[in-house]
């Protein structure tokens, strides 16, 4: 992928706007990884619009639909408890700032919810529904497409925040019914600071960057080709090892899962069993603090974090785990193991060899914990 980035940082450095050779030469390089991404999302190349992240993303497809649906007087959003806060903030500020209505709907032990729940919300004021694909604490799958399907009977825009089901779930904009999807090239090894946001022709949004005419009138602003080009290149890449990945990564998360669960009393694997993404486990271990699992695994070179990581600085329990009813005494002791390409058997048992004793010794020091 670098090597792919590398010449649109040096001799290849047109600007896609400009019309001299260099700059059609840039715009010819966008149009092809526009094409790479549409193939994979199975939409036309036009309703790829670049953006800087997930989280740009996300706020183009939120309040872009938001704003211009309300003049047709639909102001009432529904969402879910268990999205990220790019999605979740800006759904609150709509709301406090801007007089929208926010439906926030149940989920289960899981993190999962009900698409009834999401039938039964609809009104003739709901502008927009947005649930997330999978979750970035929990790894469970939500079940878009039967979302999907919901949405499109009632002629509501659908927008999924897909940032963790990059790279490994499908991302058939069709089978999945979506109208707006988000995604973020680093979740799937590309670069950080470059992300998409599918839209669908046809369902009207409001730009949120007024300017030049990029990305189709859609996002004003020149575009990062090096990045864009490195995040079609991982994203090709992601999609073509998808299948061998996914069956490998998978038989990792299952031992580790596995091996923690029968190690370490007191412990429970959070969100859904089957319905995860390959690559996360996430626990609680009650009595003990996540953050403190995770800087005793960090001193034993091990990258983990825990369900708050967001919120770690003002030591909030995650929103995502006390919506599917997790105490917040144990939602405190939640910890995500990802795993990822480079990781093998060994580091999995070595996570088994170092976690079980880090446990023990944090409890031995807990007045929470009774032995
Ligand atoms: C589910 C989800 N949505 C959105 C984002 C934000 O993406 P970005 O960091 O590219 O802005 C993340 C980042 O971790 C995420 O996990």
């Amino acid at each position: 992928m670098v090597e792919a980035m590398l010449p649109y940082f040096t001799e290849k450095y047109g600007n896609a706007s400009s019309i001299y050779r260099l700059g059609r030469e840039a715009a010819s390089t966008m149009d092809e990884a526009r094409r790479t991404v549409g193939g994979i999302l199975n939409c036309e190349p036009r309703e790829v619009i670049f953006t800087s992240c997930g989280t740009e993303s996300d706020n183009l497809a939120l309040r872009g639909v938001a704003f211009v649906r309300r003049r047709r007087r639909r102001d009432q959003i529904i969402t879910s408890p268990i999205e990220h806060h790019a999605v979740s903030h800006t759904v609150e500020q709509l709301t406090r700032e801007f007089g929208f209505e926010m439906v926030i709907l149940p989920v289960n032990g899981y993190g999962m919810v009900d698409p009834a729940d999401v039938e039964a919300a609809i009104t003739d004021r709901t502008t927009l529904i947005s649930i997330m694909y999978a979750n970035n604490e929990v790894g469970t799958i939500e079940p878009v497409a039967e979302i999907g399907a919901i949405a499109r009977e009632h002629g509501v825009p659908f927008h999924t925040d897909a940032v963790q089901a990059g790279g490994s779930l499908s991302l058939d904009v069709e089978e999945l019914k979506v109208d707006f999807l988000s995604l973020s090239a680093h979740k799937f090894y590309g670069p950080k600071g470059v992300g998409v946001l599918y839209a669908r022709r046809g369902v009207p949004f409001l730009p949120m960057q007024t300017g030049g005419a990029h990305e189709g009138k859609q996002r004003a602003g020149t575009e990062n080709i090096p990045y864009i080009v490195g995040l079609a290149t991982a994203l090709k890449l992601a999609y073509q090892m998808q299948p061998r990945e996914n069956e490998r990564i998978s038989a990792l998360r299952d031992s580790l899962i596995e091996g923690i669960l029968d190690h370490i009393p007191h412990a429970q694997l959070t969100g859904h069993p089957t319905q995860r993404l390959p690559n996360s486990a996430s626990f609680v271990f009650q009595f003990i603090e996540g953050e403190s699992i995770l800087l005793n695994l960090d001193l034993k070179g091990v990258a983990a974090s825990s369900g708050s990581a967001c919120t770690s600085a003002s030591l909030e329990p995650s929103h995502v785990l006390l919506a599917m009813g997790i105490p917040v005494e144990v939602a405190h002791g939640s910890l995500r193991l990802t795993l990822g390409r480079d990781n093998t058997l060994e580091d999995v048992d070595y996570v088994l060899e170092i976690l079980p004793p880090i446990v023990e010794k944090l409890r031995a020091m807990s007045p929470l914990y009774a032995g």
